[in-house]
C-alpha cells in the first residue's frame, strides 16, 4: 500500500500533467494519466448518466467494462445522492455491479460536465484502496475540467 507522502507526490505530478493538457479531451486525459499512476488500479473511467442509465464515456482499464449499467450500484448512488461513495470493500455494498471479479474496493465521485450528470469511477484490486487523500487531489482534479 502506499504511503500518505508517496500518493500525494504521485497525485501532484498527475495534476501537473493534467494542467498541461489544455484538450477538450480532458476527461481522456485524466483517466490516462491517472490509471498509468496507480498500479492497483484496474479500472479508470467516466460514466454519463442518461435516463435510468449510465453509459461508460472516456475510460482506462484492465478489462473491457460493463455498459450501460442500472442506477442502482455505487456509481448510480454516488450520482443520485450527489455524494463521493468510498467503498472499502465492494462485497458490502448493497447492489455494487460486478464489471471485474478482481475488483476489491471503489470509489465514485459524481461531477456536472457540460450540463451532463458523471460520476468518475475508481476500482483498486485491494480492499481498503481509497482514502481521504484520493478524495482530496481527486476532487481537486474534477475542478481541473
Ligand atoms: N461497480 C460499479 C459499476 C462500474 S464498474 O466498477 C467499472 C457500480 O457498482 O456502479
Amino acid at each position: 500500500m502506499l504511503s500518505t507522502e508517496n500518493k500525494e507526490e504521485i497525485y501532484k505530478i498527475c495534476i501537473e500533467n493534467i494542467q498541461n493538457y489544455s484538450s477538450n479531451d480532458k476527461l481522456n486525459k485524466i483517466c490516462e494519466i491517472l490509471f498509468n499512476s496507480f498500479d492497483e488500479w484496474i479500472f479508470c473511467g467516466f460514466y454519463r448518466r442518461d435516463g435510468s442509465q449510465l453509459h461508460v464515456e472516456q475510460y482506462k482499464s484492465v478489462k473491457i467494462p460493463c455498459s450501460p449499467i442500472t442506477m442502482n450500484g455505487v456509481c448510480g448512488k454516488a450520482i443520485s445522492k450527489n455524494m463521493i461513495l468510498n467503498v472499502p470493500d465492494v462485497n458490502e455494498f448493497p447492489g455494487h455491479i460486478v464489471c471485474d471479479k478482481d475488483t476489491k474496493s471503489e470509489i465514485c465521485i459524481p461531477i456536472k460536465y457540460n450540463n451532463c450528470s458523471y460520476v468518475l469511477d475508481i476500482d483498486s484490486n485491494k480492499f481498503d484502496g481509497f482514502d481521504n487523500v484520493d478524495v482530496k487531489y481527486l476532487s481537486k482534479i474534477l475542478k481541473l475540467t
